[in-house]
């Protein structure tokens, strides 16, 4: 029994593979799972900025992969990832992990904010705000916000409406798990002025990749 739902998950994953015309070049390798992520995240794993899903593509594998773990056990309170994570084996977090930190990410970037609010942001990204005693996001985020290891992940390729959303979980307490508490901190001496213009300009920078990623590809 096991064997043949497992076939009819494979099927019914290629049907929605062979549906979409432009396959990127991962998707040979792609769980079995990946088909039902696609329908928000984009099966380019670059997500939806208008509908709020994040891009996935080309992010940290264990940074994913503790992601996933957060939303199933409630680190991180998210219904709608809830529902998809807390099925979800150790095994299938390890693949689809892998699967998206392999993912060349690609597309364009959001439309410049206003030059007020562009200098504003970018002022707070990258030489933070002294007084308030915030650091620069690229000290933690890496030149050009394009993530750093395992555990900092990218801010380009992520929609502004996505990161307010994170910074705000963060000061009322509904995500956690951040190492040494490291996003709270920075979160809850950001205002919201500060917090919207920083995402319009992140969301606003070109796409470049970190120099291991751009090298893989
Ligand atoms: C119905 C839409 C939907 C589906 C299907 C879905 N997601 Fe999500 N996903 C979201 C939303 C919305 C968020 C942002 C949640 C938040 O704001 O905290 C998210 C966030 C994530 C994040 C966090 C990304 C980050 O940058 O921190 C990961 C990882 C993730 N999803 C993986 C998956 C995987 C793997 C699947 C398939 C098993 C999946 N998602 C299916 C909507 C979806
Ligand atoms: C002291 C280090 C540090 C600094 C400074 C920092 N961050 Fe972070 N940031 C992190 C870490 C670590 C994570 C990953 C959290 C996790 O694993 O749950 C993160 C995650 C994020 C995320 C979530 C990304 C996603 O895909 O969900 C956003 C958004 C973010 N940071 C925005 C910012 C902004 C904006 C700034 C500057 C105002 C900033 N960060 C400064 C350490 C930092």
């Amino acid at each position: 029994m096991r064997r043949i739902s497992k076939t009819t998950r494979w099927v019914w994953a290629a049907a929605v593979v062979g549906s979409v015309c432009a396959l990127p070049a991962g998707w040979a390798a792609a769980p079995p799972e990946a088909a039902s992520c696609a329908a928000c995240h984009g099966a380019d794993g670059m997500g939806n900025a208008a509908a709020g899903y994040p891009r996935l593509a080309g992010l940290p594998r264990q940074y994913l992969a503790d992601q996933l773990r957060y939303f199933a056990d409630g680190t991180r309170n998210n219904a709608v990832m809830a529902g998809m994570a807390k099925p979800l084996t150790a095994a299938q977090i390890h693949a689809l992990a892998a699967y998206y930190a392999g993912m060349k990410p690609q597309g364009g970037s959001a439309p410049a904010p206003s030059p007020a609010v562009a200098a504003a942001g970018e002022r707070l990204a990258l030489r933070g705000d002294w007084d308030k005693g915030i650091l620069a996001c690229i000290r933690c985020h890496g030149p050009g916000a394009v993530g750093v290891g395992e555990n900092f992940p990218p801010l380009v390729g992520q929609s502004a409406a996505y990161i307010e959303a994170q910074i705000k979980a963060w000061k009322d307490g509904s995500r956690r798990g951040d190492p040494l508490g490291m996003m709270h901190t920075v979160a809850l001496r950001m205002s919201d002025a500060q917090t919207q213009d920083v995402a319009q300009w992140l969301a606003a920078q070109p796409l470049t990749l970190k120099p291991s990623t751009a090298a893989k590809h």
